[in-house]
């Protein structure tokens, strides 16, 4: 089945290691018929949630803010699968990809009792570090994120021992990425 895919990408490099997972991954994805859209975050205005809890009213545009959200909001309401490409920083996802997903509560806000669409879910993370104790924060974060949200965890990859620009080329998670990709059905 064709499925649309949403990327969320946190990284401030456009250039940098997350983008060469996005990159194995979108490969992946498209050679198996799947849409993927991508949006760039640090590239767009996008302004952290005010918690103002006055959302939902509008569908096309359901959030009191008015910025770049409003790009995603219909994309990410249509998609099938939301992935969160991220660089670690200090020890999480970076601030640009947590302001769009709390932004997100706004389409949840539609609904009278704050439920949530349902998705499936890929995490993409670079970080320096290259240890499975490294990542455990940010694994914890994620399923639990995924099990509150009632998302189905379609995959992980996370690469290691990259930290400047180009560190990712020849990386095993690069394949692990593509073959990601490949996998969705
Ligand atoms: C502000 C900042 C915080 C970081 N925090 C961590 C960290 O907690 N753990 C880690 O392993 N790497 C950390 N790193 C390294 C990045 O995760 C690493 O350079 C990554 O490859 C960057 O991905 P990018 O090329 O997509 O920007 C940090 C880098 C920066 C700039």
């Amino acid at each position: 089945m064709n499925k649309k895919i949403i990327i969320l990408n946190g990284s401030p490099r456009l250039k940098g290691n997350t983008a060469g997972l996005i990159d194995a991954f979108v490969q992946g994805a498209e050679q198996t018929g799947h849409t993927v859209k991508t949006f760039n975050l640090q590239k767009m205005n996008i302004h952290p949630c005010l918690g103002c809890l006055g959302g939902g009213k509008n569908p096309d545009s359901p959030c009191t803010q008015k910025d770049d959200m409003d790009q995603i909001y219909p994309v990410y309401e249509e998609a099938d699968i939301v992935v969160l490409a991220s660089p670690m920083y200090y020890w999480s996802i970076t601030a640009q990809l947590k302001a769009a997903f709390d932004r997100l509560f706004a389409v949840a806000e539609k609904d009278g009792d704050y439920r949530n669409q349902k998705k499936e879910c890929i995490m993409l993370m670079a970080a320096e570090g290259d240890t499975r104790d490294n990542f455990e924060p940010v694994e914890h974060y994620y399923h639990a994120l995924l099990k509150h949200l009632e998302w189905k965890n379609a995959g992980e990859v996370y690469a290691g021992g990259v930290m400047k620009i180009g560190d990712i080329k020849g990386h095993p998670a690069l394949d692990e990425a593509r073959q990601l990709g490949l996998s969705i059905q």
